[in-house]
């Protein structure tokens, strides 16, 4: 069934895919990463990361994906009959869900944050309130988890409708008023005094600031914002139509994605800096130092209420995507009708959000390598499992499928350009594997 879906028009494919791609991982983890890991720096790297590694990676998924028209496992096994390949296609499907487990508690937070924004509970708090309430809330075991649950609602509405009804409908209407809110919100940072010295710690590289560590960091980073190496893409570019240029669809949502990040950055760090407050704060910055923000500025509620509309609607087209891989998979694998494998998704992920919101709180005893339960999964999912799949993914097209399907649909059958697709190919079999492999030796420590 999942097989011959398509998606409906090209606003809907850019729409799907970009609204894939920008998401916590922009607005929220982005920004405290370049944070902790030295500004414009870490900047640097990352838009590196994307232009070198991201795009091929990028290509390289859709080939996969329109070419098989299957879910993440089927693509492999079509394409290379008989293999090992789509193991690939496992570890893709592992990566969501873990990724899933911490990605909707957030969301949930998110929830809470726009209910406080809308009922007008963010105002007139110090700093120390701000932290002292996200402390308490984070590690109380109801409330998370309550916001989690209707998230996840959410998204049982949203896919059981199925990929045109469903996912395209909501991607059209999200992402543009998405785009809106980050524009409103850049022109009221850059206007704000003392904005200047912000900008200059987020855009201002300071090279003595890149370490092994800070490349492994933005190379996570990129693949967790671009959605790649977990098979995300392959399942959506299976809904793509034999028109979509894949080349010039990748590079759009690249860099879309990278200009929300760049944005979410001005938005936040002439804010941070105009308060006096502290860059540094990690995964706290915009549930803590954010509200703070906005505390110190005039109609306060709206600022907050529009900014975590924001951040609840980036989360949301995300975590869509994130369910569909395994959705179609179980459409596909298990002959499921789509509402079945949606509910059984949605159980999976009920229990693994609730563990993992729980590992924050009650259960923050339990530790895997030293890092709680909801630590450790992204660490394990963002910073390995992502780079990994996608230097999979790179040598399955760049070494063992046959060039010409990958020419065929780069080139959408020779009309296309054949320059361009020989430059993207040459990055897909040589540059990107190697670039991760060092990254990771580096990182690792190891050389
Ligand atoms: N790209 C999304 C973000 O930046 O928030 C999150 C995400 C979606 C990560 C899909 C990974 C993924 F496969």
């Amino acid at each position: 069934m999942g097989e011959h879906v398509k998606f409906a028009t090209k606003l809907g494919i850019i729409a799907t895919t970009v609204g894939s791609a920008v998401g916590l991982g922009n607005i929220w983890r982005f920004p405290y990463e370049a944070g902790m890991n030295g500004g414009g720096a870490f900047l640097m790297v990352y838009i590196l990361c994307v232009l070198v590694l991201g795009i091929p990676v990028m290509c390289a998924e859709f080939i996969i994906g329109r070419h098989s028209k299957s879910d993440t496992v089927d693509a492999f096994r079509k394409l290379r009959p008989g293999s090992r390949w789509h193991y690939i296609g496992y570890i893709g499907i592992l990566a969501s869900v873990l990724i899933l487990g911490y990605y909707l508690v957030i969301s949930g937070w998110t929830l809470e944050y726009l209910f406080r924004a809308i009922t007008n509970d963010l105002t007139g708090k110090t700093a120390a309130e701000f932290r002292a309430e996200q402390n308490a809330f984070i590690q109380s075991d109801l409330r998370p988890l309550l916001w989690t649950y209707i998230f996840l609602f959410i998204n049982y509405i949203i896919l059981s409708r199925g990929v045109q009804k469903g996912i395209e409908k909501m991607s059209n209407i999200l992402m543009p008023l998405l785009f809106v809110i980050l524009l409103v919100f850049c022109v009221r940072s850059l206007t704000l005094p003392g904005s200047s010295e912000g900008l200059s710690f987020f855009l201002h590289p300071d090279f003595s600031k890149i370490t092994p560590q800070v490349i492994i960091r933005a190379m996570g980073q990129a693949f967790f914002s671009l959605s790649l190496g977990m098979g995300i893409l392959i399942t959506y570019s299976s809904y793509f139509t034999a028109k979509t240029h894949l080349i010039k669809t990748a590079t759009t949502v690249a860099i879309l994605d990278t200009s929300v990040a760049i944005l979410s950055g001005i938005i936040i760090f002439p804010a941070v800096f105009s308060c006096g407050l502290d860059p540094v704060a990690g995964p706290d910055l915009v549930f803590v130092t954010l509200p703070n923000v906005f505390n110190q500025m005039p109609v306060s509620a709206l600022w907050s209420t529009l900014f975590f509309l924001l951040l609840t609607v980036a989360a949301l087209t995300s975590t869509v995507s994130l369910f569909e891989v395994s959705i179609a998979f179980l459409i596909n694998y298990l002959n499921m009708s789509r509402k079945k494998a949606t509910r059984i998704m949605m159980l999976v992920i009920a229990v693994l959000s609730t563990v993992s919101s729980l590992s924050i709180g009650s259960w923050s005893d339990i530790r895997i390598f030293g890092k709680t339960l909801f630590d450790a999964c992204d660490y394990f999912s963002a910073i390995i499992l992502l780079p990994v799949g996608g230097l999979l993914i790179s040598i399955f097209i760049g070494w063992f499928l046959k060039k010409n399907i990958s020419r065929e649909e780069l080139t959408n059958r020779n009309k296309l350009h054949e320059p361009l697709f020989s430059a993207i190919f040459f990055c897909i079999k040589y540059i990107a594997p190697i670039i991760i492999i060092l990254i990771f030796l580096s990182g690792f420590g190891i050389i």
